[in-house]
């Protein structure tokens, strides 16, 4: 019994110092959330690789996890991969890329679904870069994706907002110049204390 006591405390005792130690961790390098953030960076350049099915599917259940305005969830998500149809939207597109258009729920007042649709679009960015994949946020040809909304099937009573360009990339390119710079915290942030 006391044998089972002593065992017991011991693992009470490994079980706080873990906790107290991932707390610790959290706040440092080494938290793979804030690494992959200060780390994450959007290529261009893409490898004939195709993403798998597997691989979208989860990028996209990462989208549909986002937080919404009221969890409103006013998006819809449109998975491209057929290559004449995406060239037609980004021409420079790489076959194996996949593009997923993220449509926002046409607004009624007090809802915002072009900052809820952000929120779903970074989350998708954050989940495929984490998967070594490329990502690669595309607002400035999305009037050729709102064009031929009824035949990419995107329901009645949304519109395309933002895409994403999901593909893979060279293992080697160095993620950290190949990142565009950012202004200073200096230049950004104040503090009122
Ligand atoms: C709302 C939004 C729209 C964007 N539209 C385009 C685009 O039309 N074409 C493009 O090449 N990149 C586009 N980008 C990608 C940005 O240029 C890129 O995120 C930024 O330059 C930072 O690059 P980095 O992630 O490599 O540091 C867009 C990004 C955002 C957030």
């Amino acid at each position: 019994m006391k044998r089972i006591m002593k065992t017991r405390s011991l693992m009470l005792v490994l079980a706080l110092l873990v906790l107290a130690t991932g707390n610790a961790l959290s706040q440092t390098a080494g938290n793979p959330v804030t690494d992959l953030l200060l780390s994450a960076w959007s290529p261009r350049n893409y490898t004939e690789v195709p993403v798998t099915d597997q691989q979208i599917d989860m990028i996209v259940q990462c989208g549909i996890k986002a937080p919404s305005s009221r969890n409103g969830q006013p998006w819809y998500f449109t998975v491209l991969k057929n290559e004449a149809v995406m060239k037609e939207i980004i021409s420079n597109i790489t076959p194996g890329n996949v593009i997923i258009i993220i449509s926002g729920k046409v607004s009624q007042s007090g809802t915002t679904p072009d900052f809820d649709c952000g929120l779903a679009t970074q989350n998708m960015f954050v989940a495929a870069t984490s998967m070594d994949l490329g990502a690669r946020i595309y607002g400035g040809p999305i009037a050729a994706a709102r064009e031929r909304q009824e035949a990419l099937g995107i329901p009645e009573g949304y519109t395309p907002v933002m895409m994403l360009r999901v593909g893979n990339i060279e293992k080697s390119t160095d993620a950290v110049s190949g990142a565009s710079p950012r202004k200073s915290k200096e230049e950004l942030v104040n503090y009122v204390r």
